[in-house]
Formats: structure tokens, sequence, C-alpha cells
């Protein structure tokens, strides 16, 4: 007879920073230098689906990313995630005689992201984010998500924020433990649900240096960046949360675009330097500027993580103002098919409108979010035979 596999479904969502986490203060177990701040994004756009699953007859533990296996076991930072979820169920079946005894069984996880991986879309957060839930889920863990954070951030940093939906905050720690460095939620999606986010793709190709490596450089390196996480996140921190807190966006943008171009300013302080940002990501930045200008208020911010993608923050209510701009400057990009829009009344800057139109490849217009979603059997990814669909 064939082996029992006991599986789970789930998904999670992309987190994109508006305080960036850049620099570690413990590079094994991934401790950060600073706070960090999120806003999840809507997994109806954006997400990654991980099913995850064990049985007697699975050899060896193997993750399926995208179609290509690899052995979690030459990864250290799956084999982290995979280990302390399987040591706490290892501690549950000790003390409960009745619970299946799966903490000795392989594991087969099965995952797939539906945007470019690697493309600065964050794709290891959502990741790491699905890939832990997964397995807590297939233990039947009944852990917080600011638990489970502690063990995601061990795959990937910036995972760690995307086990939770809404406005999410990544506390940096004090112990050496790495106890206290977990995500908490500031506010969920229902607080301030008009946020709204169009990401403006500048390239899908792979990006060239790491965050991982990047953020040692420039830890090793920069000295603006020693400013920044002594004197300056601490109180950007305490700002941006009272601004979310009081559904202020001229506030909450205003931070996003600073604390983008401080971590791009600390990239370019690092010895060598490291350019995420390129000409296309500078004339978003321009156009942003021009929008803001004709509205005679902050009603758009950009940002950019470890790549040139840009990430526009705006309200609901200025969405047909702002996304008419955005089109106006990037109407041959895929994305826009599904939105009539009008003619801006915004002046554009001729060279930076230029310069969009021939570098954004792509848009993808989102909202904010919820957290990670169980997902129904018919979801999985896996087949009854534990090998993927
Ligand atoms: C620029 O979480 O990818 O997106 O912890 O080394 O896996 P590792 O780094 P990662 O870094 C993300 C950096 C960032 C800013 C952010 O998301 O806060």
């Amino acid at each position: 007879m064939a082996e029992k596999v006991y599986q789970c479904t789930v998904s999670a969502p992309v987190n994109i920073a508006v305080i960036k986490y850049w620099g570690k203060r413990d590079v094994g177990l991934n401790l950060p230098t600073n706070s960090s701040l999120s806003v999840t994004l809507s997994q109806d756009d954006l997400r990654t689906v991980t099913s995850a699953s064990c049985s007697k007859s699975f050899e060896k533990d193997t993750l399926w990313l995208n179609g290509h296996a690899e052995d979690i076991s030459a990864s250290k930072r799956l084999s982290v995630c995979v280990e302390e979820l399987r040591s706490v169920r290892r501690e549950l079946e000790k003390e409960n005689d009745s619970m299946d005894k799966i903490s000795q069984l392989k594991v087969h996880v099965v995952s797939i992201n539906n945007f470019p991986t690697a493309a600065g879309l964050a794709s290891s957060a959502a990741g790491y984010a699905a890939f832990t839930e997964a397995i807590a889920r297939l233990y039947d863990l009944t852990w917080t998500p600011t638990e489970l954070s502690r063990i995601a951030r061990q795959g990937s940093g910036s995972a760690c924020r995307s086990l939770f939906g809404g406005y999410v905050s990544w506390e940096m720690g004090e112990l050496h433990s790495g106890a206290d460095s977990v995500a908490v939620q500031v506010e969920p999606v229902e607080h301030w649900p008009e946020m709204r986010v169009a990401i403006m793709v500048a390239s899908a190709a792979k990006k060239g240096i790491s965050s991982t490596s990047g953020m040692q450089a420039t830890v090793a390196s920069s000295t603006l960046f020693q400013e920044r996480i002594k004197n300056i996140v601490p109180g950007r921190m305490q700002a941006m949360k009272q601004a979310i807190r009081n559904r202020d966006f001229e506030t909450f943008a205003k931070l996003t675009m600073t604390d983008s171009n401080q971590f791009h300013a600390c990239c370019l302080d690092t010895l060598p330097p490291i350019f995420y940002l390129n000409d296309t990501s500078r004339a978003i930045i321009r156009v942003i500027e021009n929008i803001n200008a004709a509205a005679g208020k902050t009603v758009a911010a950009y940002t950019f993580d470890a790549g040139p993608n840009a990430v526009v923050y705006f309200l609901e209510e200025n969405s047909s103002y702002i996304l008419d701009a955005l089109h106006a400057v990037s109407k041959h990009a895929e994305g826009w098919e599904e939105s009539a829009r009008n003619p801006t009344s915004v002046k554009i800057d001729d060279v930076a409108s230029e310069t969009v139109s021939s570098g954004v490849s792509r848009v993808i217009l989102t909202k904010i979010g919820d957290g990670p979603r169980i997902l129904s059997p018919e979801e999985s990814l896996i087949k009854e035979d534990g090998t993927p669909k």
C-alpha cells in the first residue's frame, strides 16, 4: 500500500518596505542593524503559493521552486527554517502520544511565484514566508505570526514582514539570540485600506548584486550608513507609525521617498559603490515629482529596493489622476490593457517621459492586502504520490 502523504498549501504576499532594512548585525541569524516597516501587497496580484508535504516514502528534503528541484539540506537558509519547525513539532509529539510522528519524515515542498523571481520584486520575502507558513501548518503548529516571523527571518530578513497583512514593522531587537527580532502588525489593512500601488518594472532580469552581499559591503564601508542606523531610522520608524495611525498620506509619502533615497545614498557610499537605480528609475522619480508639483501636494510616493523597479504608493481617491499620468509615460508597457485611461493634465518633463517610455516594460497595479492564506486541497501543487503536479 502507498504510504500516506500529509500535506498543506498556503499562499503568502509580497511586502514593500517604506523604511528599509539594509544591514545585518549578525549574518548567521539574520539580525538587522535597524528596524524596518513595510506595506503588504494584495495576493490577488502578487503571491507565492507553496505546498508542503511529508511521507515515509520521501528520501530527502526537497524544494521545487518554479519547477526546479533543489536539495533543502544544501541550502543553509532553507534547512534552518525546516529544522527549527521540525524541532518544534518533535517537542509536541513527545508531549502528545496521539500525534502522528511526522517530524521524522522527509519533506517535499513545491513553490510557485506568479511574478518574476529576483526582479527586485521581493520574491524572497513572499517565498520564505510561504515556505515557513506551509511547513508550520503541515505540522499543525499554533504559533502566532510574530513567533513564526523569527523563523522566516532566518530564511530572508524581509520575509518576516510577509507573515502579516496591512502595515508591518520588523523590530530589530537587542538580544544576541535574535529572540526579540520579530515582525509585528502596526495596523491591519482595514485601518487604511485605500492604499494603492503601481509597480513600474524597469527590468525583469535577475539583479546584479544580491541584497545579502550588498548590505554586507555597506555595513563594512559606508560612514553615511552609520549615521542612518544610529541617528535617523529610530526617529523615522516612530514618525512612520504615527503617519500610518493618523492616515496622514503626505507624511507617509515624504518619509517613504526620503528613506528610499537614503538607502540608495548608502549604496552609493559603499566601496565599491552599488548602483541599483538606473536611468529609468531616476526618470520615474522625476515623473512623480511632476505629478506632486502639479497637484500642489504630495499625492504619490516612490520607493526602490535592490533593483531599478519603482513601487509607487498613492491613495484610491487620487487613483485616476496618478494612473493617467503614469500611463502617459508608459503607454506601451504590459499591464495597462484592463484599464481605460484618459489624457493626463500633468506637465511631464520630456526627457523623463521618453526615458520612462522606453525603459518600463510592465506595470502591475495592485493595493494593500492581507497576510498568508491557507488554500484548499484542490489548490495543492503536489500530487497524491508527493511529486509536483
Ligand atoms: C532592499 O530580505 O532580501 O528589499 O535578509 O539577506 O535575505 P536577506 O535580504 P533581503 O533584503 C531586502 C532589502 C530591501 C529592503 C527591505 O525589504 O526592507
